[in-house]
């Protein structure tokens, strides 16, 4: 069988998305080796599910750098003394300088809230609430220099209810991340997806399965 994919993941807060990991890779259907957790907020809770699964974790605190560059540079040397075949940011609340998406290229992968192009930035549940939309979700996508832009692997959408809130929504569309995001990344480490005219493809084709419809 091929080694498991090398992988760090770059994390602000809960790390739900990381158990999510953690837990298919335990459960032996994700063929990561998660090597590293690295976080810039020290209180991170997601640093704890990794120590409790054994995962070695570092804290890169961008509050101790002059300026994003310098703090970016740091995140490299760690991100690169692990050697990954794959970057994964779960939950990971900086804004990357284009010197650090561009060494990634390909092999960096984020989950934006939202049915990207809509929403971009922050505040998404609200802002589909506000909209009224029909329709919200999550989507996984490449990370490109600008921000939530990168092409698209998969999204996952699920029915706003008449009665949500903020808070229900998120929890809705956590539940969508959870099972989306090991995917993509089970994709990845299958080395089934490339990217042709900024488009993912799955398997050399753009993937029927690109939108998917829950119901969480
Ligand atoms: C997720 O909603 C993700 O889409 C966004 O940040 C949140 C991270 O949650 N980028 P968690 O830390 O994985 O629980």
């Amino acid at each position: 069988m091929a080694q498991p994919t090398r992988t760090v993941v770059l994390i602000s807060g809960g790390g739900s998305n990381l158990q999510a990991f953690i837990d298919q890779v335990e459960h032996g259907s994700l063929p990561l080796d998660i090597s590293l957790v690295i976080s810039n907020n020290p209180n991170a809770y997601g640093l704890e599910r990794a120590t409790t699964a054994g995962i070695d974790t570092a804290v890169i605190n961008h509050r101790d750098f002059e300026c994003r560059l310098d703090f970016d540079q740091a995140l490299m040397q760690t991100i690169d003394a692990a050697r990954p075949e794959l970057v994964i940011l779960a939950g990971f609340m900086r804004i990357l300088t284009a010197d650090f998406v561009n060494h990634y290229a390909a092999r960096l992968l984020n989950i934006h809230p939202s049915l990207l192009p809509k929403y971009p930035g922050t505040n998404t549940h609200q802002r589909a609430i506000d909209a009224g939309d029909q329709w919200h979700g999550a989507s996984i996508h490449f990370v490109v220099p600008d921000v939530d832009a990168g092409p698209i692997v998969l999204q996952g959408r699920l029915r706003l209810k008449g009665d949500d809130t903020h808070d229900s929504l998120q929890q809705r569309v956590h539940k969508i991340e959870h099972q989306l995001y090991p995917l993509a990344a089970k994709w990845f480490a299958e080395k089934r997806l490339s990217i042709a005219n900024s488009k993912v493809l799955l398997d050399g084709e753009t993937s029927a399965e690109q939108l998917q419809t829950f119901d969480v």
